[in-house]
């Protein structure tokens, strides 16, 4: 559909990176003094790739999300973006106040979109998401997956050329989750967006990314990286998914004895 996001996409084909993070380090105060939480990161996403990054609970990867969504600030290199990136979390945050519409209205409206283009716009981007019709309904009306719709509805509002995911459908069952990841790799095709994806989810990780980066902990380091090259649509239980799946799990498993995590 010709939505503004389309035009957001032809316009990156120009930008080198919809993110390049330049050897980053972040550290945080603690009792012990400061904690260096993540040690010279260096990744940049292209103009409409799909990279994951994944690594063991607390290595690190909320935090670089936050710095490259720009909450937060390096202790040392750069983030640069294109755009300011939208963002969606493992929790909706949506305003429970307002119907699903009027919450994704309210990002069209914080963007400076117009009031009368405002209705139409939330109507297209919740057909994107397969909501249809939903746009009077209460947050409380809304499945759990439903809500995830809305959330990246509303992240879509923003039409930003980079989209930041932190672990958004950990808190789905896995049907639902199964049938997102479809949508998301429908919508990521569809829009020409940039994604960079957290999760801790090795299948998951595989099942939507051109590329895969392995985080190691304590401090977060990019440990590896592959490019995945199975082509898409694909399902969490083909078997090529399934491999490439096992080698990563080996390495994220022997990253984990090594630094005595559970
Ligand atoms: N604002 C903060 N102040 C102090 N320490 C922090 C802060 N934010 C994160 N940390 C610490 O940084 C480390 C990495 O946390 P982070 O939330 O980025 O991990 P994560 O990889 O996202 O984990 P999970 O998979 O459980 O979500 C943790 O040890 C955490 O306690
Ligand atoms: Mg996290």
């Amino acid at each position: 559909m010709a939505t503004a996001l389309a035009k957001a996409a032809e316009g990156s084909a120009s930008v080198e990176h919809a993110a390049r993070i330049e050897h980053v380090s972040k550290s945080f105060a603690g009792p012990a003094g400061q904690q260096l939480v993540l040690d010279d990161i260096t990744l940049d996403v292209a103009p409409g790739e799909f990279v994951t990054l994944l690594g063991a609970s607390g290595c690190g990867k909320s935090t670089l999300l936050n710095l490259v969504a720009g909450l937060d600030r390096p202790s040392t290199g750069s983030i640069t973006t294109d755009g300011r990136p939208a963002l969606m979390f493992q929790e909706h945050a949506l305003f429970p106040w307002l119907t699903a519409g009027k919450n994704i209205e309210l990002a069209l409206k914080l963007r400076g979109v117009a009031k009368n283009e405002r209705r139409g716009r939330a109507e297209e981007l919740l057909e994107l998401v397969r909501l249809k019709g939903s746009y009077g309904k209460r947050v409380h009306e809304l499945s759990g997956g439903m809500r995830q719709r809305v959330a990246l509805a509303r992240a879509l509002a923003q039409d930003s050329r980079l989209l930041l995911m932190d672990e958004p459908f950990a808190a789905l069952d896995a049907i639902t989750r199964d049938v997102l990841h479809d949508e998301l790799t429908r919508i990521w095709a569809e829009t020409g967006v940039s994604v960079l994806f957290v999760t801790h989810n090795v299948r998951e990780a595989v099942r939507l990314a051109q590329r895969v980066v392995l985080l190691s902990s304590r401090p977060g380091r990019v440990e590896r990286e592959w490019t995945v090259d199975i082509p898409q649509p694909r399902r969490i239980e083909d078997a090529p998914v399934a491999e490439l799946s096992r080698e990563i799990t080996e390495v994220l498993r022997g990253e984990i004895r090594r630094h005595g995590q559970h």
